[in-house]
């Protein structure tokens, strides 16, 4: 559920009209909803509530807006990050580093030390060689760095390839059949204090199944390591439920649906489970709203073309990924459309032959569920600027990232001495 809802013929989000936040900032724009934002991450806190103490890291690459954060920080939402950038951005946010968790499968030195010295509460570590690394850091610094191992459990989540984590042949995590003989040795480490293991299989799963079998995994991998002398008292299971995108679509399973799994697989297991939803919480909190420049008919098909483009939100063209596309004030009726931007490439296009509602020229039309994966992973392609995101709260709006500036776009180049005129 979201709060972008038609009121008297116009697409608002929450209490405010669309068409009045395009006048104060133009477009294209990000519009995120906190209404939205809450209520997620109290439908997966409320899924989660049979269990004890779960830890809700917010994958903070799915929307990394300081704005954001802070929003989730005050529901109580821990982060998971994958950089000393995200990890300053949840800081900044006010989230305690005792909530903020540590992946990724390339962390830099600086990164560990960075990541040390902000006191998070632990790193999930990728690899064997990582492990040797962050002990000499960690020791080198008189620090004891929290661990989990990243387990690869070797299943296919059946999602988009590009999106897919935990095969063998992904680069994520650890073999899991390696993870035991890791974890002893990760035990004896000076400056290492393994706390218990992770996994995350792939994202915008529709299946549990998937889920369940790689919970089944690490749940018989945590009774080995206790077999083995070994403690374990927390155990992260990623992130990656699946949130609609294509209204023609049948649901994905609920976050109440995935609690009950989890509840029920994980029972015995006597840890502190840790999870890392990204989109479940931010996807359908965001919408981006552009404005239909031209319309043109070529010989084989209608193109619509808007000012936003796969520079903006890259998920079309990237993955071929459905974003429903809505007109901000519908017309009646409906038309064939194939709804592109105005970048150079062919493949920047966010619908095909699709039938839409009708537009015309200088109409407002709103791309659904971009609020994770969408403003975060937009470019300056074409040399265009980064648009603007908004956060609505009822009826009081916020810029929380202005427009960036042409001056600002083509000011960071330098040109050196011997290439200025004159030289
Ligand atoms: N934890 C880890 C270790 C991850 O790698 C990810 C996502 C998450 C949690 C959060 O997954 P979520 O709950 O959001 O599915 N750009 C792609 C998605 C890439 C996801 C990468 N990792 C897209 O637009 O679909």
């Amino acid at each position: 559920m979201d709060h972008f809802q038609l009121k008297d013929g116009v697409l608002h989000a929450e209490d405010l009209p669309l068409p009045a936040i395009a006048e104060a900032v133009g477009t294209p724009f990000y519009c995120y909803s906190a209404a939205t934002l809450r209520r997620h991450a109290r439908v997966m806190k409320e899924a989660l509530s049979a269990l004890d103490r779960p830890l809700i890291a917010f994958a903070v690459k799915a929307n990394p807006n300081v704005a954001v954060l802070s929003l989730l920080a005050k529901e109580g939402l821990g982060a998971d990050v994958v950089s000393e950038g995200e990890m300053l951005r949840a800081l900044k946010a006010g989230i305690a580093p005792g909530r903020i968790v540590f992946s990724g499968v390339g962390k830099t030195d600086h990164e560990l030390r960075a990541a040390l010295d902000a006191g998070i509460l632990q790193l999930n570590v990728e690899s064997e060689s990582e492990l040797r690394r962050l002990s000499a850091i960690a020791s080198g610094m008189g620090r004891t760095a929290e661990i989990a191992l990243r387990v690869n459990p070797d299943v296919d989540a059946g999602t988009h390839a590009k999106i897919s984590t935990g095969k063998a042949e992904n680069k994520f995590g650890i073999p899991i059949d390696r993870v035991e003989a890791l974890y002893a040795e990760a035990s004896t480490l000076p400056g290492i204090r393994p706390a218990g293991i992770a996994a995350h299989i792939g994202s915008q799963l529709f299946d549990l199944a998937p889920m369940e079998a790689a919970f089944t995994k690490l749940g018989h991998l945590v009774g080995r390591l206790r077999g083995a002398g070994l403690s374990v008292t927390r155990v992260d299971l990623g992130g990656g439920l699946g949130i609609p995108y294509d209204p023609s679509l049948p649901l994905p399973p609920s976050p109440a649906d995935y609690g009950a799994m989890v509840a029920r697989v994980t029972t015995g297991w006597n840890v502190q489970l840790m999870f890392e939803p990204g989109r479940l919480i931010a996807g359908n909190a965001g919408i981006l709203v552009a404005r239909v420049i031209t319309l043109k008919s070529g010989a084989a098909r209608h193109f619509v073309v808007l000012d936003a483009a796969m520079n903006d939100l890259i998920r079309p063209t990237l993955y071929g990924v459905y974003h429903d596309i809505r007109a901000v004030v519908p017309r009646p009726g409906t038309m064939a459309a194939t709804v592109v931007g105005p970048v150079c490439e062919t493949g920047d296009m966010f619908a095909e032959d699709r039938r839409i509602t009708p537009v015309e020229e200088g109409d407002l039309v709103a791309l659904m569920t971009a609020g994770a994966y969408g403003a975060t992973m937009a470019s300056t392609y074409n040399s265009r600027p980064l648009v603007p995101e908004v956060l609505v709260d009822g009826d009081r709006m916020a810029v929380i990232r202005p427009r960036q500036t042409l001056e600002e776009l083509v000011g960071l180049d330098r040109v050196p001495h011997w290439l200025k005129e004159g030289a």
